[in-house]
């Protein structure tokens, strides 16, 4: 049997990073994950290179290509007669961008030194002096060792009670992304991320969407101004969002699907749609790993416990991304993946769960950082807010995007940065300045005095920073 120092079960963001890093460090190192391509390969990357965050956002770049040529291009004095859509292509295009990232992380394991094993991983039992064995099934099928094991076996969609994914009518994340041709009415239960960015593909390409959320308040992690400003902004985009709703029976017919729900003043309804996606939460996959047998111990909601430094209950057993507690990031899974793969090698690195950002891939762009502004309140926090809209910035203008806007909170006495907030136009990439400042402690000020280039986006967040000082220069 061969005999690993850190066996990796799981080749998702989490995964796949544990085992280079552990490489890196000097470990011999083994991953082993089940994905399978549409042949049968191999197919690393997890849900966020298969069925996440890669192909969503390949789909959400062809689409907003296509609405652009649509609605946007005469802005500029370009006509297109007869624009159209093949949906086919686009998700061919979206399948071959997955592929460059399963073959991208094959050969990172290669040039790591990190042996690769296709299937299913799962404990033979407890450790037997101080080693584990992993048994590896479907395709491959072979035994191999180690002493010490990361699981980073991730997450699946959640379904409704009693509603099966079928993926032809109702669908995951998976089937959302493979939709043959652009329904005309297309369902979404749960208005959070997925279901906005999933949302936002079908609709630019003509579905008529229909969202139904169960709670009162549109995307409630969400600082408050920047929820407000996105669902008047979906709203105008044609999207209906329904909150408060209680979902009752979903039935599927031949081609469509029928959902009761009762809305927040208490009217039964009933809506008939082409496809129906339910995005309402994911949960961890721990399925056939036979955790118990190892001593790995799971909470109640199925997640793995660990502690603060990605332990488990089984000695030299560690767990990491969507498993465990803590927001469903792939940036996160990364994170974790790096730190125990350091701890392991003796180093002592930190994760500030407070300075993760979070995205969502919507046009425009919504983005945060730290807390938001009902988070320092309920905690009683003295704060400062400055602001600044898009509309008066030069580069948003010429681009033709200037809906949203930067929104920084400070600490109203030490002036630190708590939190930062974006919608707007790559919202995505202006986030990071805000996980910078806030990693090193800076204070709004700091951000105030830097030199952005002219004109840029990011001179919308000097402005907000300036703004908490209230001495905005271009508002
Ligand atoms: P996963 O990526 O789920 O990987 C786990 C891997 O382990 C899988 O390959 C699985 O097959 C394998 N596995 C499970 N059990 C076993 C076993 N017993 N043996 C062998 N292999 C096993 N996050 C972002 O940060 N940004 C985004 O833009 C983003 N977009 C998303 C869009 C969608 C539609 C979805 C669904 C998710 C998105 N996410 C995004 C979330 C992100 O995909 C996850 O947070 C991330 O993939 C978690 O990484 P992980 O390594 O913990 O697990
Ligand atoms: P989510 O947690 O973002 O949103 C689920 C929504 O469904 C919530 O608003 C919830 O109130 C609602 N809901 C739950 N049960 C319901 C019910 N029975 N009826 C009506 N509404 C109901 O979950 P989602 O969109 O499924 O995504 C899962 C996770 O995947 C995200 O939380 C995120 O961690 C990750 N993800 C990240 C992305 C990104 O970083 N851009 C993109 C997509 C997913």
């Amino acid at each position: 049997m061969d005999q690993f120092d850190v066996v990796v079960i799981g080749g998702g963001p989490g995964g796949y990073v544990a085992a280079i890093r552990a490489a890196q460090l000097g470990f011999k190192t083994a991953c082993i994950d089940e994905w399978k391509n549409a042949k049968g390969g191999p197919a690393p990357g997890g849900t966020c290179t298969n069925v996440g965050c890669i192909p969503s956002k390949a789909l959400l770049q062809s689409s907003e290509h296509y609405e652009h040529a649509l609605h946007h291009f005469g802005d500029h004095g370009i006509t297109i007669k007869g624009a159209s859509m093949d949906v086919a292509k686009m998700v061919a295009r979206k399948d071959a961008v997955v592929k460059q990232n399963n073959d991208g992380i094959l050969y990172l394991f290669k040039k790591n030194k990190v042996t690769f094993f296709h299937g299913r991983g799962a404990f033979a039992g407890a450790a037997k002096d101080g080693v584990y064995q992993i048994d590896v099934s479907d395709p491959s099928s072979t035994s191999i060792a180690a002493k010490q094991v990361i699981i980073a076996t991730g997450s699946n969609a959640r379904a409704l009670p009693g509603v099966a994914f079928d993926e032809k009518l109702v669908l995951s994340n998976d089937g959302a992304l493979s939709i043959g041709e652009a329904p005309k009415k297309l369902g979404v239960i749960g208005a959070g991320v997925i279901g906005l960015e999933m949302g936002s593909v079908w609709r630019r390409l003509g579905a008529e969407v229909t969202v139904l959320e169960g709670l009162p308040n549109f995307l409630g992690a969400v600082d408050e101004q920047i929820a407000k400003e996105a669902a008047k902004l979906f709203k105008k985009q044609g999207f209906a969002i329904h909150l408060g709703v209680k979902v009752g029976a979903v039935k599927t017919g031949k081609n469509d699907v029928t959902v009761e729900y009762t809305t927040a003043d208490g009217k039964a309804e009933t809506a008939t749609f082409d496809k129906l996606i339910v995005s309402i939460g994911r949960v961890p996959n721990t399925t056939g790993l036979n955790a118990d047998a190892a001593g790995v111990k799971l909470d109640e909601r199925g997640f793995i416990v660990v502690d603060g430094d990605c332990k488990t209950s089984a000695p030299n057993v560690w767990a990491v991304g969507d498993v465990v507690r803590g927001p469903m990031l792939a940036h996160k899974a990364e994170e974790e993946g790096v730190a125990v793969a350091e701890r392991m090698a003796g180093q002592h690195p930190h994760i500030d769960f407070n300075c993760i950002p979070w995205v969502i891939y919507t046009s425009p762009e919504i983005a945060w950082v730290g807390q938001t502004e009902q988070q320092l309140k309920a905690a009683g926090v003295a704060y400062k807010a400055g602001s600044f809209p898009f509309l008066a910035n030069g580069r948003a203008r010429a681009l033709g995007s200037t809906d949203g806007l930067v929104k920084i909170l400070a600490d109203a006495k030490t002036d630190k940065v708590l939190g930062m907030h974006v919608i707007g136009p790559v919202a995505s990439e202006l986030i990071a300045e805000g996980v910078m400042a806030m990693e090193f402690g800076a204070s709004s000020e700091d951000i105030a005095r830097i030199c952005h280039a002219h004109p840029t986006l990011s001179e919308a967040t000097k402005e907000a920073a300036l703004a908490v000082d209230k001495r905005t220069l271009n508002f």
